[in-house]
């Protein structure tokens, strides 16, 4: 099954509930939240008030793309505040084993993210305990960027891998994503995209049909 998770960062902040509701109607399992500290990344974005407010206006999976260093910090805080699943960036984590198994035993669903220019090879030891794996297409820090296509590779390595190794893990590609990409990107393997502005610059409700539209063309097509 393949997912979008419409990502809150390009939306009109000012009419937050009804634009998310515009998505979770038309089919969006998933809203990416983008939590960012100014450290890790330059910009800072919003934190644990936002999401226990909007959590109120939405029945989606909260997949929090936590782009702080040190992320185990706030695990709790975000589970409180209404996570569902938390995804910490490879780069912002000393001790990353420590930090998946936090989520884990928090009893969330735990992803680890790559920035583009990190190599797959360095998930090695825990491949096998994440749900989920964020392959960055920009490099963190803003909506609004341009895919970069070398992440594409990326994409197909690490379902190859993944599926030597029998496993069944999501990937998830941020950034960049749009209407026109979409296709090869699940043909690379992705199964969930993340989408800011090709879903929030716009209406919501029909771009958020469109990638549905598109999701099923293509499952239609691959039997
Ligand atoms: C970038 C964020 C992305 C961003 C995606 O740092 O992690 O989730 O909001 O936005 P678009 O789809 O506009 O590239
Ligand atoms: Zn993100």
């Amino acid at each position: 099954m393949y997912i979008l998770a419409p990502s809150i960062l390009a939306a009109d902040f000012s009419r937050l509930g009804e634009e998310i509701r515009k998505t979770e109607e038309n089919g969006a399992m998933y809203l990416h939240l983008d939590v960012m500290d100014g450290a890790f990344v330059p910009s800072i974005s919003f934190g644990m008030p936002l999401i226990s407010s909007i959590r109120k206006a939405s029945g989606q999976i909260f997949d929090v793309h936590m782009m702080v260093e040190e992320p185990g910090r706030y695990v709790e805080d975000m589970k409180q505040a209404g996570a569902d699943l938390i995804c910490v960036h490879q780069e912002a984590c000393t001790h990353l084993d420590r930090t998946i198994t936090q989520i884990k035993e928090s009893g969330l669903k735990a992803g680890v993210a790559l920035n583009p220019a990190t190599p797959i090879s360095l998930l090695d030891c825990v491949l096998d305990q994440v749900d989920m794996v964020l392959l960055m297409s920009v490099n963190p820090g803003f909506g609004g960027q341009k895919f970069i296509p070398y992440t594409l590779e990326k994409v197909r390595r690490l379902r190859q891998l993944l599926n030597e190794r029998h496993l069944s893990t999501d990937i998830q590609v941020d950034g960049g994503v749009t209407l026109s990409n979409a296709e090869v990107l699940l043909d690379a393997g992705a199964n969930v995209l993340v989408a800011g502005s090709a879903v929030f610059k716009g209406d919501a409700g029909e771009n958020t049909r469109a990638f549905m539209k598109q999701f099923s063309e293509y499952e239609a097509k691959k039997k």
